[in-house]
C-alpha cells in the first residue's frame, strides 16, 4: 500500500490526535512523539486508540497477556523495565510499516510477536532493559487455502490449529507439516523451522514455504522476488526476529492419506521400558517415512514418582492393518495389538496429538484462549549415535529422581526426508546424520523463586548428564526450542561473541546468516538477546 502524500497526513494527524480520548495521566514526550509519528505514517481512517496501547490500561494488559504461553513471563507488574513501553496491535500492512519507521525514528527497540510461544519470551520481554515497542501481530490471522494449486496463504498471527482446520475444511487429502501444539503462531514457528509428525515424510514447515511477505528495516513491503533469495533463505529457519517483520507465508500443502493410523503405548520400568527405548533409537529413523514414532520419558506432573513412564506415540499415513504389520516386523517387542490402533482422518490425528481425545469439536483448534497454567523451561539436543543400552538407566533415574514438578524428554525421530535435504538448503542444519531430536521440558506450578530455581536446576542437571550421549562440537540445538543458557548477545553485538550461541543452532549456516544480516539490516535494528549479528563482506 502506498503511503499518502505527507502534507495530507500531517493535517489528518493533527485531527486524529485531537480525537483520541485524553489519558488520565499526561503522556511522556516519547509517547507523544511515537503517537504523532504513527499518525503521520498511517492512513486517515486509522483509529489510533485501536492501534496503540499504553501501560497501566486494561487493554494493554489484556493484549500483553493474551498469547503469553509461558507463565514465567506473564507479569506486567513485577518488573516493568522488561515490558513494552507500548504495544501496537495492527491489522493492516501499513500500520506495521509505520511501526517499524517510527520505532526506528525514535531510536527505540522493537519486539515482534505472532503466537507468543517463544520459550524465553523474547517476543514480548527484553532482558537488556532497553525501552522497546511490542508489535503484536495476533490480528494478522487469515488463512486462505487454495486446494486447486495445493497452496495456502497464512498470515503470521494465525495459529497452526487454524491452518490445519482451514485445510481440512476444504480437503481430506491435504495437510501441512508443522508443529503439534495448535496454539503456536505461524510467524515464529515457520521462521524458526517448524517440526511435527510429518517431518520424516515432508521435512519442516520452513521447507515447504514458497513465498513470504516481509516489512524490511526501511518500512518497505517485500516479497520473495523483491527481497532476493538470500533474505528468503534466512527467514526459513534463521528466525524472523533478526531480519524484518514477516506478515504472511505462502506454503505448499502436502498430500495426506484419507486414513491415518495412531496409537500411544505406555511402558514402565517393569515393562522393559529401557530395552524398548534402546530398540526405538535404532529403528525409528530407519523405518518407512510414512511411520512417525515419537518416544518420551516423562513423569506426569504432581503424580509422585510412580507415574514415571516411557511413551511411544505413533502416526502412520495409512491404515492399522498395514501399521501393525510393520510393527510386527520391525518392533515386535513393543507388543502392539489391534485394539491399540485407531484409524482416523488426518485432522482427527492432529487433534489426537494435541491431546483432544474425547470427541472435542474441530473448532477447538481455532480456540486461541491459551490457558497453559504452567511455568516452563526448555532445552534441546540432537543424537547422532544410538545411546548405549547401559546409559538409559542413568537417564531414567535422572528424571525419576525429580519430584514436585514435571521433567520430561521428548524424542522426535529424523531420517526419511530430513536425510535428503542438504545442510545448507535452509539455515536449519540438523539434517542427515541425526537419528533424533530431543526436547527437554520442565514445568512447574507457581512463580515462587524456590520453585523456579529448583526447576531450572533439575533441567540443567539433566542437560549436563546428557552431554556424553549427544552431538558435540557444536552441541547442536533447535532454535524454536530457544534456550538463553546457550549464551546471549552482550551490549556490543559482535559476530564472534554471537558465535558462542549461534553455532549451536545454525552450525555452518551461522556465517551466511550474519552476512545476510549485514546486507539487509547493517545497523542492527532488528535485534534481541539471540539475534543474528551483522557481518560485512570485508570482515
Ligand atoms: C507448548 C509448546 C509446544 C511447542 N511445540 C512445538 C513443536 O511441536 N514443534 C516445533 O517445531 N516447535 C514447537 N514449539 C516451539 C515453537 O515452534 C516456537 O516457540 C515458535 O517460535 C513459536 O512461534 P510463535 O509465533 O508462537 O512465537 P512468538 O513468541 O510470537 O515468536 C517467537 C520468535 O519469533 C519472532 N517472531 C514472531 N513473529 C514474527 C514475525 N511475524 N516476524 C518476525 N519475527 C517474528 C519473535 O520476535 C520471537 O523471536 C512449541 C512451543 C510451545 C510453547
Ligand atoms: C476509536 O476506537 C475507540 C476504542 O475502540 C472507540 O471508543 C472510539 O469511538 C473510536 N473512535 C472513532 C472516531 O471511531
Ligand atoms: C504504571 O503504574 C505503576 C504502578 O502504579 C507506576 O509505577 C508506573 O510509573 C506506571 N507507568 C506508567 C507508564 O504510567
Ligand atoms: C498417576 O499415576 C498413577 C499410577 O501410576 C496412574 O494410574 C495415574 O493414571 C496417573 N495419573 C495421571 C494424572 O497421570
Ligand atoms: C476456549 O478454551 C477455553 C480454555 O480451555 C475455554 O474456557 C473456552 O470455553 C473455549 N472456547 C470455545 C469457544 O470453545
Ligand atoms: C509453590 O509450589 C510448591 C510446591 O507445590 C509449594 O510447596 C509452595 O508452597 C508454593 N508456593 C506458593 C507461593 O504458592
Amino acid at each position: 500500500m502506498e503511503i499518502l502524500p505527507t502534507f495530507m497526513i500531517s493535517i489528518l494527524a493533527v485531527i486524529l490526535v485531537s480525537l483520541l480520548p485524553s489519558p488520565t495521566t499526561a503522556l511522556s514526550p516519547t509517547h507523544e512523539a511515537f503517537l504523532h509519528c504513527l499518525s503521520v505514517h498511517s492512513p486517515p481512517s486509522t483509529n489510533l486508540s485501536q492501534l496503540l496501547y499504553f501501560p497501566n490500561t486494561t487493554s494493554y494488559s489484556s493484549i500483553y497477556l493474551s498469547t503469553i504461553y509461558n507463565l514465567r513471563f506473564a507479569s506486567t507488574t513485577s518488573n516493568s523495565a522488561l515490558t513494552p513501553l507500548f504495544i501496537v496491535s495492527p491489522n493492516q500492512d501499513i500500520h506495521v510499516q509505520a511501526t517499524v519507521i517510527c520505532t526506528r525514528n525514535l531510536d527505540l527497540h522493537l519486539r515482534v510477536r505472532s503466537g507468543g510461544h517463544d520459550y524465553e519470551g523474547l517476543s514480548y520481554r527484553s532482558y537488556d532493559h532497553r525501552p522497546f515497542v511490542m508489535l503484536d501481530l495476533a490480528k494478522f490471522q487469515s488463512v486462505t487455502v487454495d486446494v486447486e494449486h495445493g497452496t495456502a496463504l497464512v498470515e503470521v498471527g494465525a495459529t497452526l490449529g487454524k491452518l490445519y482446520y482451514k485445510i481440512a475444511e476444504k480437503s481430506s487429502v491435504h495437510g501441512f507439516p508443522a508443529g503439534i501444539c495448535p496454539s503456536i503462531g505461524a510467524g515464529g514457528h515457520i521462521s524458526g523451522g517448524g517440526m511435527g509428525n510429518l517431518v520424516r515424510k515432508y521435512g519442516l514447515a520452513a521447507d515447504n514455504v514458497l513465498d513470504a511477505k516481509l516489512v524490511d528495516v526501511n518500512g518497505k513491503v517485500l516479497d520473495r522476488k523483491s527481497m532476493g533469495e538470500d533474505l528468503f533463505w534466512a527467514i526459513r529457519g534463521g528466525g524472523g526476529a533478526s531480519f524484518g517483520v514477516i506478515l504472511s507465508w505462502k506454503v505448499r500443502l502436502v498430500p495426506v492419506t484419507p486414513k491415518v493410523a495412531v496409537f500411544t503405548i505406555h511402558k514402565g520400568l517393569g515393562d522393559g521400558a529401557l530395552d524398548l527405548l534402546d530398540k526405538w533409537q535404532h529403528i525409528s529413523s530407519k523405518l518407512h517415512e510414512d511411520v512417525y514414532m515419537e518416544a518420551a520419558i516423562r513423569q506426569p506432573m504432581y503424580n509422585g514418582t510412580n507415574g514415571m513412564e516411557a511413551l511411544f506415540n505413533f502416526q502412520f499415513m495409512g491404515g492399522c492393518e498395514e501399521l501393525l504389520g510393520i510393527m510386527e516386523e520391525s518392533f515386535p517387542e513393543l507388543g502392539v495389538e489391534a485394539k491399540d490402533c485407531k484409524e482416523m482422518s488426518w485432522i482427527q490425528s492432529v487433534m489426537y496429538y494435541a491431546g483432544y481425545r474425547n470427541g472435542e469439536p474441530f473448532e477447538t483448534l481455532l480456540n486461541r484462549s491459551v490457558v497453559s497454567g504452567v511455568y516452563l523451561k526448555g532445552k534441546s539436543d540432537f543424537v547422532e549415535e544410538p545411546i548405549a543400552r547401559d546409559a538409559w538407566k542413568g537417564i531414567w533415574d535422572e528424571i525419576m529422581g525429580v519430584s514436585g514438578r514435571s521433567l520430561l524428554m521428548y524424542m522426535a525421530p529424523y531420517g526419511g526426508k530430513m536425510d535428503e535435504i542438504p545442510e545448507s538448503e535452509t539455515p536449519f542444519p540438523h539434517r542427515k546424520g541425526n537419528l533424533y531430536n530431543i526436547q527437554y521440558l520442565v514445568a512447574w506450578g507457581n512463580d515462587s523463586a524456590e520453585e523456579s530455581d529448583e526447576s531450572l536446576r533439575v533441567i540443567r542437571r539433566l542437560y549436563k548428564h546428557m552431554r556424553p550421549y549427544v552431538s558435540k562440537n557444536p552441541r547442536a540445538a533447535y532454535l524454536n526450542f530457544r534456550d538463553l543458557d546457550m549464551g546471549i548477545n552482550k551490549n556490543a553485538i559482535s559476530y564472534s561473541g554471537a558465535q558462542v550461541w549461534g553455532k549451536h543452532y545454525f552450525k555452518i549456516n551461522f556465517k551466511r546468516l550474519a552476512l545476510v544480516k549485514g546486507q539487509v539490516d547493517s545497523e542492527n535494528f532488528f535485534r534481541n538477546e539471540q539475534s543474528i549479528p551483522p557481518l560485512y563482506r570485508s570482515e
